[in-house]
C-alpha cells in the first residue's frame, strides 16, 4: 500500500480534540517531503525510523494497533508509546516479512509533513528501493559510525542518485558508540566524498547522529558540540522540494483522460508534471501538435487563476482540438520532443532475464507503446560501479542499451523530468512488471525517417487478387510437421487459384536471417523478422503461410497484434516430442541427446505451445493430406 492512498489519521495532537477543522487546514498547507531511507540491516534504521515517528509524535493510527497488538501498554495517544517498544515493533515488521514491499510511513512537524519510505538494504530488494526511490525528494544513507562506509553504502547512494534524488544525506550512525569521536566522522565523510564525487554526486549533508539516544534528530546534540550543522529533522524541514524545481520548468501535463459530462463540456484531466499553467496561455498537444489556448482550469473546488506542477486539475481549450489519454499538453512555445528511440538506462526487475528483441509494454506517464530493447551497451556492477558487458540483464542488474518503440512517445531526460523520463516495461504475457527505466536520451535517426504514405493500399492489392489476405501461421516442433502441412496447404489454395506464398524456416535461414543461429534473442529476432515479411506480404495482398518453430508465445503475438483483426490464425502442428524424436527425419534430434547440437527446441530449448490457436492439427492421428484439408476447409471462404 502506498500511504498516499489512504486518509491518514492523526491520533497526536491535542488540536484535533479541540477544532478539526482548524487542524486540518493548518495541515493541509504544509510542504510534504517524500524520502527514503536505507543501510543495511544493523545500521540502525528501524531505531531512526522509529525515533523520528516517536519524536514527531506522529504516527497512524494502524501502526498503532499493528504494534499494541503485542501490548496494552501503547493507547491511542502517540506520547504514550515507549520508544523501544516502537522500535521492537518496527524491526519486528521488518523480520516477518512486512517491509518486502516498501513501507512508507507518515509523519509529520510543525513546518513539513513526510512520508518516508523504509527500502530493505539487500541486493534483492533493487526492485523496492526503486519503487520508494523513484518519487523521493532526499535520501538518508545511513552508515554505522562503527563500520564506515560499505558495499551497500555505495550500492544505495548510486540507485538514489541513478533514480535521480537531488538530496542525499549521510547519516553516521551510533555515534554514542564511538564516543561522538569527531576523527571517526571526519573519516568517513572524507571516504564517503571521494565515492560520491566518482559516481557525480555533486553534494551531500552529513549529519552525526545517534538515533538510539536521540543526538541531532530534532535538535543539536550537547555530546557533538564539534557539530555545527543542522539536525537530522531541521535539515528534512528545509531542504527545496522537487515540485518546487518542476513548478520552474516549462509546463507539461500528460492526459490521464478525457472528461466529457456533457455536450457542453469536454475537459482533459492530468497531474500537472512541470511548469505552471494559467488561463489564456497558449499550448500544443502532442504528439500531433495542435495548438489551442487553456480557456479554464476546473477543480472540485472550482476554477483556479493558477496550478503548478504536482497539482491535478482538469484543462479546457478554446478551440475543439483533438487530445486523448496518453497526449501530453505543453506550453506552445516549448514543447517536449518525441521519438521512437532512445538511449535508456534499465533496472532489471524480474526472475526473468531481458529478451533482447522481445516486445515489451512500455508504459510512460499516461502513454503505452509496444517497445523492443537492443543488446545492452554495458551493464554497471553495483558494488564496483564498473562497466561490464553484458548480453541480457538479469534480476536487479542494470544497463544502458537502446529502446526502440513501435510509435513516437513524448518525453524528456528523466534527469530534466522524472515523470515524461521515467517509465516501466511490462511483460506482455504475464503482465509483470519487468523493469524500471530511465531514458537518457533520443537517437537522432528516430527523427529523420517518416512513415512515406503511398496511394495504392493494402485493399486494392487485396481486390485485385479477389482475395482476403491471411497470414497462416504453423506452430510446433522441429519435426512435427509444419512444411509438409504447409507446403499441402499450399498446392490446396494453389488449386483453388489463390495467390499465396510459403516462408519456410530452414529456407529463410539460408538467406534474410542467415546471420541467426537458435539462441532464445536469435530466434526472437528470426520471428520478428518474418512477422514483418508475412506482413508486407499480406499488404501485398497474398496469402502467405509460414512454417518456423516459433517457440515463443510473446513474438507469435507479437505478429499476430502486427495485423488487421483475423488476419492471423494460428496453426498449431501438436505432435508429441517423443513422436517428433522418434522420426527425426534431420538426424537433428539425436545430434542434440549425445550434445552435439546445443539449445536443441524440446530439448535444452522451451517450445511454449500455443494455449488458443485457431486450429490445432497433429501427424499422428492424421496425414498431412488430411490435415491439410482440415486447415482448408477451417480458413475458407477466402473472399
Ligand atoms: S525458430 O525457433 O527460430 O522458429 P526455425 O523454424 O527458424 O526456428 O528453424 C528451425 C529449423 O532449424 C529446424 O527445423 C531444424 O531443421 C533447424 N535447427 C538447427 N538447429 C536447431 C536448434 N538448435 N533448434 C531447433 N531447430 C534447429
Amino acid at each position: 500500500m502506498r500511504a498516499e492512498d489512504s486518509e491518514p489519521v492523526y491520533v497526536s495532537d491535542a488540536l484535533i480534540a479541540e477544532d478539526i477543522d482548524a487542524y486540518l487546514e493548518t495541515h493541509q498547507h504544509k510542504t510534504l517531503l517524500r524520502f527514503i531511507t536505507c543501510g543495511s540491516v544493523d545500521d540502525g534504521k528501524s531505531t531512526l525510523i522509529g525515533r523520528l515517528l516517536y519524536d514527531s509524535k506522529m504516527i497512524f493510527e494502524d501502526q498503532l494497533e499493528a504494534l499494541a497488538a503485542d501490548s496494552k501498554r501503547v493507547g491511542t495517544q502517540g506520547q504514550d508509546i515507549d520508544f523501544a517498544l516502537l522500535v521492537d515493533g518496527l524491526a519486528a515488521e521488518r523480520e516477518q516479512g512486512i517491509t518486502i514491499d516498501v513501507a512508507y510511513r507518515f509523519f509529520s512537524t510543525e513546518k513539513r509533513k513526510f512520508i518516508v519510505a523504509d527500502c530493505p538494504g539487500h541486493e534483492q530488494y533493487t526492485r523496492n528501493m526503486v519503487t520508494g526511490a523513484s518519487t523521493a525528494d532526499l535520501a538518508v544513507i545511513l552508515v554505522d559510525a562503527r563500520k564506515g562506509v560499505l558495499t551497500q553504502t555505495r550500492r544505495h547512494s548510486y540507485l538514489a542518485h541513478l533514480l535521480g534524488i537531488r538530496h542525499i544525506v549521510l547519516a553516521v550512525n551510533k555515534m554514542d558508540l564511538v564516543g561522538y569521536d569527531q576523527a571517526t566522522f571526519d573519516a568517513i565523510v572524507a571516504d564517503y566524498r571521494a565515492f560520491a564525487d566518482s559516481i557525480g554526486i555533486a553534494a551531500f549533508t552529513a549529519i552525526p547522529i545517534s538515533g538510539f539516544r536521540g543526538d541531532n534528530i530534532t535538535g543539536p546534540s550537547q555530546r557533538t558540540p564539534w557539530y555545527d550543522g543542522p539536525s537530522l529533522i531541521a535539515h528534512l524541514e528545509a531542504v527545496d522540494l522537487d515540485t518546487a524545481r518542476d513548478a520552474a520548468r516549462p509546463f507539461r501535463m500528460p492526459v490521464q483522460w478525457v472528461n466529457r459530462p456533457n455536450l457542453d463540456f469536454r475537459g482533459f484531466a492530468g497531474l500537472i508534471a512541470s511548469g505552471r499553467v494559467r488561463p489564456g496561455d497558449a499550448i500544443r498537444v502532442l504528439p500531433s501538435g495542435k495548438s489551442s489556448t487553456v480557456a479554464r482550469i476546473v477543480t472540485l473546488d472550482g476554477d483556479l487563476e493558477q496550478a503548478v506542477a504536482g497539482q491535478s486539475v482538469t484543462l479546457t481549450f478554446a478551440d475543439e482540438i483533438d487530445c486523448s489519454r496518453g497526449d501530453v499538453v505543453a506550453r506552445a512555445d516549448a514543447p517536449p520532443q518525441s521519438a521512437d528511440q532512445f538511449e535508456a538506462t534499465l533496472v532489471w526487475l524480474d526472475e526473468a532475464p531481458l529478451q533482447v528483441g522481445r516486445a515489451y509494454w512500455l508504459k510512460l506517464g499516461t502513454q503505452t507503446v509496444s517497445a523492443v530493447v537492443r543488446e545492452p551497451k554495458y551493464a554497471v556492477n553495483v558494488n564496483t560501479m564498473e562497466h561490464v558487458a553484458a548480453k541480457t540483464l538479469d534480476l536487479n542488474a542494470i544497463g544502458v542499451a537502446e529502446v526502440s518503440s513501435d510509435r513516437a512517445i513524448v518525453f524528456e531526460p528523466y534527469a530534466d523530468n522524472r515523470t515524461l523520463g521515467g517509465f516501466i516495461l511490462i511483460d506482455k504475457m504475464t503482465n509483470a512488471t519487468v523493469a524500471a527505466g530511465m531514458l537518457n536520451f533520443s537517437l537522432r535517426r528516430a527523427q529523420n525517417v517518416h512513415w512515406q504514405p503511398t496511394d495504392i493500399d493494402r485493399e486494392e492489392h487485396a481486390r485485385l487478387k479477389n482475395q482476403k489476405p491471411r497470414v497462416l501461421w504453423f506452430t510446433g516442433l522441429s519435426g512435427a510437421g509444419k512444411s509438409t502441412i504447409a507446403n499441402e496447404v499450399e498446392k490446396l489454395l494453389n488449386l483453388m487459384n489463390r495467390h499465396t506464398f510459403l516462408l519456410d524456416g530452414d529456407n529463410v535461414r539460408h538467406g534474410l536471417n542467415k546471420d541467426l543461429g537458435f539462441t532464445d534473442a536469435d530466434r526472437i529476432e528470426n520471428i520478428r523478422r518474418v512477422g514483418e515479411v508475412a506482413k508486407l506480404m499480406a499488404d501485398a495482398g497474398l496469402i502467405v503461410l509460414t512454417a518456423f518453430i516459433s517457440p515463443f508465445r510473446a513474438e507469435r503475438q507479437l505478429v499476430r497484434d502486427m495485423l488487421p483483426e483475423g488476419e492471423f490464425i494460428e496453426i498449431f502442428v501438436d505432435t508429441p516430442l517423443g513422436v517428433a524424436e522418434q522420426r527425426d527425419v534431420k538426424g537433428l534430434y539425436r545430434k542434440a541427446r549425445s550434445g552435439e547440437l546445443k539449445n536443441f527446441t524440446g530439448i535444452d530449448s522451451p517450445y511454449e505451445a500455443p494455449e488458443a490457436p485457431e486450429i490445432a492439427v497433429n501427424t499422428v492421428d492424421m496425414t498431412a493430406a488430411e490435415a491439410a484439408e482440415f486447415i482448408v476447409r477451417r480458413i475458407m471462404p477466402l473472399k
